[in-house]
């Protein structure tokens, strides 16, 4: 099925449970801990062994040589695989870091070696007992702020003439903004056990994208994609870590290989935060021009960020690019390559560290202008795309969640003038900011089919991250077919089911029930065939469909006790960015407490407001918005990966030292949704909703402690010792 014009008012106009706020159907088996998650899955394979992977102890050069005599001879080791034993793996356009192989070291723990052994602690033992011996390489680069960007890049946007605009504009700001490299911290860590039969490799493994694990793990075997399947069906926390294939699969099917045996390969939490991929540090130097009344006439949003060469770095300014209204508009992103290790996506890749800066810069330009903040951004509110005049936005209700925000947050009684309300020893601050992502959608596949008992089951090789992906999957074949949402079994996670969009950039949600919308389009039609009818005069309600006054139960029309099944995949047409840009937005509103004496942030409240299209089910929508807003927190106040300038790697690397919040760091969370569709998305009118949340939300926290103490903090994150020296006296 093709998407080539926005949906008619008349699809899904009435729905029963789209939309509604239906329970988790996965709630049972995570509460009760029995969800099979990749490292517990001993039932899929017997016999398995057990892998102890080892990272590399410096960050770039060479390993000249592995003693392994010691771990070989050790009680339950039963294979040592050294990454001198191998040629440097094949990577996919996937990965950019090696992934194993060779004797070059490209950054910090990169896997080198591992150990196989009967069981987890003997396989550890053996790893201590491997002799490394290095050839650091002396010339490398580890500190953004000294490391030039490779200098070829083309701005993102460039419109009008922001120079001469700036210039001339009668109101200006001009504020340099750092955020520090950040780890995804999700709770199940990166986890494969991998069998071999014959030359065909099965992972069950921990990955959101079960199609480009599938091709980049058949890329990096040297085999090809119809040898290897993948299967996760359940997946802990991702936030773009586990987008890619990384070590833990590659050396779980190397020792499979190696042994004959299943092999099992956890990363250890330790080794995740070099490991694998983090989110760039970035330093953005924002300049916006604006009249006296407020009305911006210039933006300038230049970024540079760190990357491995050859790597992606954080497009800070991707925001911008869309955000404000402005005719003088210049946005680049700078690469600079650098021996850390690799930086990649993470929830919001973008626009999470660009609005830190852009959405506390346009709170610094309102202080100038003495105007209220919520005002300034209703006033430039933009009409068309900024970067394209041509284009228009889908739908775009931004003053709508500024509006609704502030009077449901109680905006107009907050006091503007800085370090001036107290309670107690605190001083109390509101801040406010704008939320943008973009809204994608990817092409995505699914079966659809009728069970002979009348049920229905739905497979894909989407994902559930903890997202609710079985639950909206559900929901749209309820709604499709006419049965209860408890009669739809959802499949998910093979790589054996119809290749779905994945779960990835806000485009998971919406792409794949679409491509379960597609699927049950073709099943209503192969149906109508077999009763001999139109399409478009079937009715499909309580477990029967309806034509003409005859009804016949859905379990009537399979036969000979197999499923009556259909396959197919939305495909989403070009109009819908070559016309329009789609996008998400939103407001969010924070209360913070800063401590007089010892500069000491909390939050007392945190609200946001989401245009985001059709919710598809408000329960799993809340969650994802107020985990975004969560990780939000994280961002402001706590999270940084510390970088160690000389020897290239980040120090903190566990959850001992790389904090994220706890409960008692977040209190009342209110989120509140637009009732709006979007015919433009999807058939179903929905748009992403997990990296919105996210969006804007620590540089509402930043503006929320300027109100309350008059310091504007503007490297990432704000931790008491930025403050404590500067805050009012008493
Ligand atoms: Mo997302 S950062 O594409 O999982």
């Amino acid at each position: 099925m093709r998407f080539d014009k926005p949906a008619g008012d008349s699809v899904l106009a009435d729905t029963k449970v789209i939309g509604k706020p239906v329970h988790r159907v996965d709630g049972p088996l995570k509460t009760t801990g029995t969800a099979p998650y990749a490292y517990e899955r001993h039932d899929v394979a017997a016999n398995q062994l057990v892998g102890w992977p080892v990272g590399a102890a410096i960050a770039k050069g060479k390993l000249k040589s592995v003693g392994t005599k010691k771990a070989e001879a050790a009680p339950g080791v039963v294979a040592v695989l050294t990454t001198l034993q191998f040629d440097r793996l094949p990577l996919s356009q996937w990965n950019t870091a090696n992934l194993f192989g060779g004797d070059q070291i490209e950054h910090y723990h990169q896997a080198v070696a591992l150990v196989v052994a009967e069981t987890l602690e003997t396989a550890r033992a053996g790893a201590a007992m491997l002799e490394f011996d290095y050839a650091p390489d002396t010339e490398a680069s580890f500190d953004l702020s000294k490391t030039a960007p490779t200098g070829d890049e083309q701005p993102l946007s460039d419109v009008g003439n922001f120079e001469k605009a700036y210039a001339d504009a009668p109101v200006t700001i001009d504020v340099n903004y750092t955020t520090p490299a950040e780890s995804h911290a999700m709770m199940e860590p990166h986890a494969s056990i991998a069998a071999w039969d014959g030359d065909e490799v099965t992972l069950w493994t921990s990955n959101q994208m079960i199609q480009w694990d599938k091709m980049a793990l058949a890329t990096t075997l040297k085999t090809t994609p119809d040898k290897v399947r993948i299967d996760s069906p359940y997946i802990g926390g991702g936030f773009g870590s586990k987008l890619f294939l990384r070590a833990d699969a590659v050396l779980a099917a190397l020792g499979a290989k190696r042994t004959g045996k299943p092999v099992k390969v956890q990363l250890p939490r330790p080794m995740i935060f070099n490991n694998t991929t983090h989110r760039g540090l970035t330093e953005q130097h924002l300049k916006i021009g604006a009249t006296q009344d407020g009305k911006i006439v210039a933006i300038s949003h230049e970024n540079k960020s760190n990357a491995l060469p050859g790597g992606s770095s954080e497009k800070a300014p991707a925001p911008t690019q869309h955000f404000y209204a402005t005719d003088n508009l210049y946005c680049i992103n700078r690469t600079a390559e650098m021996h850390l290790p690799e930086s990649n996506a993470m929830r919001a890749p973008g626009e999470a560290s660009g609005l830190m800066a852009l959405e506390a810069a346009m709170d610094e330009l309102a202080e100038k202008l003495d105007m209220d903040p919520v005002e300034l951004r209703i006033m430039n509110d933009a009409k068309v795309d900024p970067s394209n005049p041509n284009k228009t936005f889908s739908r775009r209700h931004f003053v709508e969640c500024l509006r609704t925000g502030a009077d449901r947050f109680g905006w107009s009684k907050r006091n503007r003038k800085p370090g001036d309300t107290r309670e107690g020893a605190w001083l109390i601050g509101h801040g406010v900011a704008g939320a943008y992502r973009g809204a994608p959608a990817q092409a995505s596949g699914a079966e659809v089919a009728i069970r002979p008992d009348g049920g229905v089951v739905v497979r894909t090789d989407m994902t559930d991250i903890g997202t609710g992906s079985y639950t909206i999957l559900a929901q749209t074949a309820a709604e499709m077919l006419g049965v209860p949402v408890e009669r739809v079994r959802v499949e998910l996670g093979d790589s054996r089911y119809p290749v779905s969009s994945g779960s990835g950039g806000q485009f998971g949600a919406v792409s794949s029930t679409a491509g379960v919308y597609a699927a049950c389009v073709a099943l209503r039609k192969k149906i109508a065939d077999e009763l001999g009818k139109k399409h478009d005069d079937l009715t499909f309600a309580d477990g029967a469909v309806h034509a003409g006054g005859s009804t016949t139960e859905l379990k009537k029309l399979t036969r000979g006790g197999r499923e009556l099944s259909a396959i197919d995949t939305m495909h989403f047409g070009d109009f819908r960015s070559e016309k329009y840009v789609v996008s998400t937005f939103g407001a969010h509103f924070i209360e913070a407490r800063v401590h007089s004496l010892t500069g000491e942030v909390r939050l007392n409240r945190m609200l946001a407001v989401c245009d985001a299209g059709r919710i598809l089910n408000p329960i799993t929508a809340r969650s994802q918005v107020i985990g975004a807003m969560t990780m939000g927190a994280g961002a402001a106040l706590l999270e940084e990966m510390a970088v160690d300038h000389d020897r290239g790697f980040f120090v903190n690397h566990d959850l001992a030292g790389y904090e994220v919040p706890v409960h008692l760091d977040i209190p009342h969370q209110e989120v509140v949704f637009l009732d709006v569709l979007d015919p433009v998305s999807t058939p179903l009118k929905a748009k992403g909703v997990g990296e919105l949340g996210i969006c804007g939300v620590a540089a509402a926290i930043a503006n929320a402690v300027n109100n309350a103490t008059g310091i504007r903090v503007r490297d990432y994150p704000i931790t008491l010792d930025k403050i404590v020296g500067k805050l009012p006296t008493i």
